[in-house]
Order: structure tokens, then sequence, then C-alpha cells
């Protein structure tokens, strides 16, 4: 009985509204799964397998990885910042160069900014918007993550 009972409150919990889900997005994370403004979020077909949630350091080494965009391949990263996963196209806004210095390598010398090694543009990791250098005004090109599982993925398109 008590197991039934646990399962009827269990399926309850799940149906309830998104807004009402929010403040739980800790423990879902926990258990592998994240909660956005739209839902419930899971990898699925929509998906791409980037890296393990490990090999991202807070203002860390980023990974590089492809990423198909309008029928193209094209370079992109993501790096870890205030715990939290962001993933941008590797082009920098002031010319089309890749930002990394060296591989993987797109924090500032105090992991603050993400800076192209080109001219010195510096990015705000949790935007992608130009705070300084030649980039003014312009920004990265944002992919939209998610950490779940232990392992983070990138949603096509
Ligand atoms: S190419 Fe990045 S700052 Fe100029």
């Amino acid at each position: 009985m008590a197991g039934k009972k646990r399962l009827s409150e269990l399926s309850e919990r799940l149906s309830e509204p998104s807004e009402r889900l929010g403040g739980h997005s800790e423990r879902l994370s926990e258990v592998g799964a994240s909660v956005t403004e739209s839902g419930l979020n899971l990898p699925g077909a929509d998906t791409v397998l980037v890296c393990a949630s490990g090999d991202l350091a807070d203002g860390g080494d980023g990974i590089r990885f492809d990423f198909e965009r309008d029928d193209k391949i094209v370079p992109a990263f993501a790096i870890r910042h205030g715990g939290r996963v962001y993933a941008y196209l590797n082009r920098c806004a002031h010319i089309a160069m890749e930002l990394d210095w060296k591989p993987g390598k797109f924090f500032d010398a105090e992991g603050e900014y993400l800076i192209c090694s080109t001219h010195g543009a510096l990015y705000a990791p949790e935007s992608g918007a130009c705070r300084g250098g030649p980039c003014r005004g312009a920004a990265l090109s944002r992919l939209n993550v998610l950490e779940a599982g232990g392992k983070v993925y990138i949603r096509k398109g």
C-alpha cells in the first residue's frame, strides 16, 4: 500500500506545471534532469553529446566541438562559468576567427572573461556579449546547452 501511495504522489508531482517545478530544479538536476522555463528537459534525438560534466572546470579549459548549422559544420566550444555550462560558436564577432589562443584556452588570465586571441576582444561568459575591445555592441553566437545525468549536450539547430 505504501508503495502505491508513493507512486501516486510521484505521478501527481510530475504533472505539476513547470512554474511550480522551478523551485525543485536543484533536486531534479541531481537525478539527471534539468528544468527550464519551458518545462522538464531531457536529452533526446534533438541533442548532441559534447562531453562529461566533469570535463568542464569553472573558469578552466573549454571543450571544442563541431556543430552543424545551416548545413555547414562549424567550430564551437563549451565552457563552465559560475557553475553553469555555456556554449558558443567558436567565431569572434570582430572578424570570423576562432577565439582560443591554444586549443581549449578561452578564458583570460583571471578566468573572468572569454578572450579572443587575435585582437583581445572580451566576452561575458554567461551571455557572450562583448565587454571590451573591437567587438563592441556585438556578441558571440550562443548555443542551447543541456546538462543532465553528468553529461553536457547541445540542442541541434
Ligand atoms: S578577431 Fe577577435 S578581436 Fe579581432
